[in-house]
């Protein structure tokens, strides 16, 4: 028995060796960890279970039947994050590449079909030279059983991806299918095709890190939700986001232990300028109103006009939606809508409630947005809130303007609870826009056409630039001070928590893609 068990011995440390001494010295060198390393600093300790360890590919073409290595290139299995079940895949670079083929994307369909039966989260740790060339189109059938796994898995339970290295070709397609992408500054990419083959199609000359890097990926196209500088960051930021989630769509997100206190927040009645045309931050707003420090914001450097992200309130997890009048007056255009949109979506899937702050002027106008349609984009956002079933409350810090009134979690689309605030301006659109077009011949045939507009914008002004109509109609519940905020939401979400809707039986809605 001795010699059997030391061969098992010899197997697996043969099998946490992966490519080797060197090829681990390589990866160290480019400043990133092994996938054996992070899964140490991800889950908790001596909690990580690993399934597949010594399986291997079965291919025999271009010399790969000498290069057989335990685990074929992925470490997968289970453990604990924060002392809750996760299941986790991490691509072992040091291995051909970390590249994807036949047994390696086995293992990860196993731990996906796993974690669906058991309902329980699903962290990818990406680090892969893509499809092995080697293996062919078994590569292709690999990486295709994976989407079809995320897809049938949207939804059900939390998906993360990190990027920790390349990640390029179709190997993109199984974190975008997920609901949060994280990417490490400097050492991870993500592209569809890489700089050489742009250079051939398009002429362009660019880099790795300028086509696909986290900045692109945080600023440009919004396909990362989130960018750390190191990897070490990367892995704690993935436990805290995780400490917003459910485990699945059947359970509520974990609360924290939360005293009732003294919920006044008297910092919050000074933070709307006088001037309805000065900016301020609605960050300071969510700040104030929520539990100290609790705020994660998601998507922060993308679409900044519009604001989202988990907090906890009186210890219970929500989701934030907040236009922000510091970044283009907080217009909504086509990408603070998407960006919206899908973080609405993933809350509403997974029962995180919903706190929205308003304060938007309208739509963008312009042709680059209506030929890129700000028509459809938006509909998105309002197609979320609509069907959203989760609680819904939204305060109105500001401007609730024209359309975009109505997208923002109104009263009409089944938001729950609407509060706004004495500043607030609930109107078709600003006094001086309004009074410009009803008045157009009483200003125009006037003796002075400026002050006929100014007493015109002031009478305006006067009748919907505050919050008294809305209310009169119960289009908003209640106006209140907003020092009253954070206790008037603690309030109105316990009044919510057994909030139940179901909304009309389908095979699935059609929301404009
Ligand atoms: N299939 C098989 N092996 C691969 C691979 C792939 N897709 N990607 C990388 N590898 C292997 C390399 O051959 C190399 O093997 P070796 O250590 O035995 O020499 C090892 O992985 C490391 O790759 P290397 O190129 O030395 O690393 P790098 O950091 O310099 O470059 C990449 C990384 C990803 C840019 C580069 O490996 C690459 O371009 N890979 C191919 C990408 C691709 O076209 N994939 C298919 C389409 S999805």
């Amino acid at each position: 028995m001795d010699s059997k068990i030391q061969k098992l011995d010899t197997k697996i440390a043969e099998a946490k060796l992966g490519g080797g001494e060197k090829r681990i010295e390589s990866q160290h060198k480019k400043g990133k960890l092994t996938a054996r390393e992070r899964i140490h600093f991800l889950m908790d300790e001596g909690t990580f279970e690993e399934i597949g360890m010594l399986v291997t590919h079965r291919s025999t073409d271009f010399g790969l039947d000498k290069q057989k290595i335990l685990g074929d290139g992925v470490v997968t299995g289970y453990g604990e994050i924060n002392g809750r079940l996760t299941y986790v895949f991490a691509q072992d670079f040091t291995v051909l590449g970390g590249s994807l083929a036949e047994a390696h994307a086995e293992k990860i369909c196993k731990i996906m079909d796993l974690a669906m039966k058991n309902g329980a989260p699903v962290l990818g740790l990406n680090d892969s030279g893509g499809a092995r060339i080697q293996e062919g189109v078994v590569s292709l059938g690999g990486y295709a059983d994976i989407f079809y796994r995320n897809t049938l898995s949207s939804g059900v339970i939390p998906q993360l991806s990190a990027i920790m290295g390349p990640c390029a070709g179709g190997a993109v397609y199984s974190p975008a299918l997920t609901d949060f992408i994280a990417m490490v500054e400097n050492t991870s990419y993500m592209f569809v095709t890489g700089p050489n083959v742009v250079k051939t199609v398009t002429h362009e000359e660019v880099s790795s890190e300028e086509l696909g890097g986290a900045s692109a990926h945080s600023t440009k196209s919004g396909v990362t939700h989130f960018t750390f500088e190191n990897e070490i960051a990367c892995i704690n930021g993935l436990k805290q986001l995780l400490s917003y989630m459910p485990q699945n769509c059947e359970e509520d997100a974990p609360s924290i232990a939360y005293t009732p206190g003294d919920e006044k927040r008297p910092l919050l009645n000074d933070i709307i300028p006088d001037n309805p045309n000065q900016p301020y931050d609605i960050r300071e707003v969510i700040d104030g109103t929520v539990d100290e420090n609790s705020f994660l914001e998601v998507h922060k450097d993308f679409a900044s006009n519009i604001v989202v992200g988990f907090a906890r309130l009186a210890g219970k997890s929500i989701g934030i939606v907040a236009n922000q009048p510091a970044y283009l007056a907080g217009v909504l255009d086509i990408d603070s809508s998407t960006k919206a949109a899908r973080f609405v979506r993933f809350c509403d899937s997974f029962n995180i409630p919903l706190l929205v702050f308003e304060d938007v002027p309208g739509f963008l106008p312009g042709t680059d947005q209506e030929w890129n349609a700000i028509i459809t984009n938006g509909a998105k956002l309002l197609y979320a809130f609509s069907e959203a079933t989760v609680p819904r409350i939204t305060v109105i810090t500001r401007k609730a303007y024209g359309g975009a009134y109505d997208v923002m979690n109104s009263k009409h689309i089944g938001a729950d609870m609407n509060y706004a605030w004495p500043s607030a301006e609930i109107a078709v659109m600003g006094a001086k826009g309004a009074a410009e077009i009803i008045f157009k011949n009483e200003i125009k045939n006037a003796d002075d056409p400026a002050a006929k507009l100014a007493e015109k914008e002031a009478e305006y002004a006067h009748i919907f630039a505050n919050p008294y109509r809305a209310a009169a109609r119960g289009y908003v519940d209640e106006v209140i001070r907003p020092d009253q905020t954070r206790e008037k939401l603690i309030k109105a979400f316990k009044m919510l928590e057994n909030k139940a809707v179901t909304l009309p039986k389908k095979k699935h809605g059609n929301i404009p893609l």
